[in-house]
């Protein structure tokens, strides 16, 4: 991604000045005009692999979304033109010159800007980080870094992680993704709050009951076993992508919609909840399951898994928020692999009618009659609200209805992939949709103590079926808060 020299600071003898850490944030503004033309991707791995066989990989997996009347193939070719790849070790500087070198011949004389998207395991991150800085970092444009979770696995391997990187990097060049922030339905959530009257009076512990975040998948870890089983759900999806939706949900009004606002209000949040206890946690692992003539397997059939592994493959858990907006509302998080479904969504069950004129037609059950907004993030993304209704004809009788925004039916244009707004922020500058290293902190502090606990004293989860709506205990963790799971009802 390449700027023209000329819209460079001149050092004093005319060339472009030498980029520092201080003013590299000036020439982020200059990559917004960027000329997008002069623009290349390059895979660096281990692996031996020519230009035209990554050009192929890639084919396999390339769609196209740009307006039919244009020629998709046509474009197709020109992006796959521009993927070229280089083998290297990932502690080789010598590698990496190499890879600076290519990259420079494709850039000419022109200002360069690197982002390198580091989707490796952990451990190589700091290696990784050190060459690229070393020996192919821009020297006229700006170097930015992507990182993929995991960022460690605690508050001390994450905090270690994060002082490695600042040895290289200042903190705006690193960029690490949780992709469920890219999610539309997650974008949409301070819209729907901030710019409607009718929700925000609301968002407080005087009308909410509960919020409930909820994601499954009905997969297992198949293929990814190795990887999962030294992290575990809770590490996988709670600490980073349901707490990343908490925090934005809960926030207080940032005073603006800058990316620092943002965060400081997020990290506000996620400072004022009190680490999860074990007794706030239902943890669950799958076992297999034969239905219609097929057999699926449980967690620890994976060859990579050990047989008495008692990593959770699904988990509950309730959190509390101490500020004087959320004080004693439960935020109950769900989240687990190889479950009767695959969906993400946000429930809020607001609070009773006070005085109901209608109780009546609710019979014991009054829970049935509160409303509840549904946030669906995937899939089939929609925004709902149940809500109570006569149901027509002479009697008086009620019924609840939706009040229903079905992305499908409203909007025609198909939605981006959450990658493809991160990776374009990223190339932007655009920091708001990325974890600033005090939220990471934060959000660390809150699992690792139950963390440790549970590794400790290695407590087993309760098994539950491949492909069912998982543990019971999840209930029971519920009902302890009077909460009774909106996705289950
Ligand atoms: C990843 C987790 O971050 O998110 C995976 O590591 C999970 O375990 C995936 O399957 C889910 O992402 P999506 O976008 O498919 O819901």
């Amino acid at each position: 991604n390449t700027v023209k020299p000329d819209t460079l600071p001149k050092a004093e003898n005319g060339a472009p000045s030498e980029i520092t850490l201080d003013n590299f944030e000036d020439l982020s503004a200059i990559s917004k005009n960027d000329d997008s033309t002069h623009f290349t991707i390059f895979g660096y791995a281990r692996s031996k692999m020519t230009d035209a066989e990554l050009r192929h990989m890639v084919s396999k997996t390339l769609t196209c979304r740009i307006d039919k009347r244009e020629n998709c193939s046509e474009k197709m070719e020109e992006f796959l033109k521009r993927c070229f790849y280089h083998s290297g070790q990932y502690d080789s500087e010598e590698n990496f010159m190499e890879l600076d070198k290519k990259l420079k011949q494709h850039e000419g004389s022109r200002v360069s800007n690197r982002l390198f998207y580091l989707s490796i395991p952990p451990n190589i991150f700091l290696d990784v980080v050190k060459c690229a800085s070393k020996s192919a970092s821009s020297m006229n444009g700006w170097t930015r870094v992507i990182v993929e979770k995991p960022f460690g696995r605690d508050s001390e391997s994450s905090a270690a992680l994060t002082r490695g990187l600042k040895q290289y990097l200042v903190e705006d060049q690193i960029f690490r993704i949780d992709h469920y922030l890219g999610k539309e339905l997650v974008e949409n959530l301070s819209v729907l709050r901030f710019s409607n009257l009718v929700f925000e009076p609301l968002w407080s512990r005087q009308y909410i009951r509960n919020v409930q975040l909820i994601f499954s998948e009905d997969f297992g870890t198949e293929g990814r076993g190795g990887y999962f089983d030294g992290y575990g759900i809770i590490r996988d999806i709670m600490q980073n992508h349901l707490l990343q939706i908490l925090a934005l949900f809960a926030m207080e009004t940032p005073i603006s919609l800058e990316a620092e606002d943002i965060r400081n209000e997020k990290v506000k949040v996620l400072r004022s909840m009190k680490p999860l206890q074990l007794e706030d946690v239902v943890m669950g692992q799958y076992k297999s399951h034969t239905k219609g003539g097929m057999t699926y397997p449980g967690y620890t059939d994976d060859k990579t898994v050990p047989k008495d592994s008692v990593t959770p493959t699904f988990a509950a858990a309730a959190l509390f928020i101490n500020n004087a907006r959320w004080d004693g509302v439960p935020f109950l998080m769900k989240a687990g692999k190889a479950l009767h479904t695959k969906r993400a969504e946000i429930r809020v069950q607001f609070r009773h009618v006070p005085g109901n004129l209608y109780k009546g037609s609710f019979g014991t059950d009054l829970d049935r009659a509160t409303n509840e907004l549904v946030i669906r993030v995937q899939p089939d993304e929609a925004i709902y609200l149940k809500i109570n209704n006569k149901i027509p004809g002479l009697g008086m009788r009620l019924d609840r209805s939706n009040l229903n925004l079905h992305y499908a039916a409203r909007y025609s244009k198909e939605i981006p992939d959450a990658y493809e707004r991160l990776l374009l922020d990223a190339i932007e500058g655009e920091r708001r949709l990325f974890i600033r290293s005090d939220e990471l902190d934060a959000a660390w502090s809150l699992f690792t103590p139950l963390l440790k606990e549970l590794e400790e004293k290695r407590i087993a989860p309760e098994l539950y079926p491949y492909g069912s709506r998982g543990p019971v205990g999840a209930h029971y963790l519920a009902a302890k808060y009077n909460v009774r799971w909106g996705d289950l009802s």
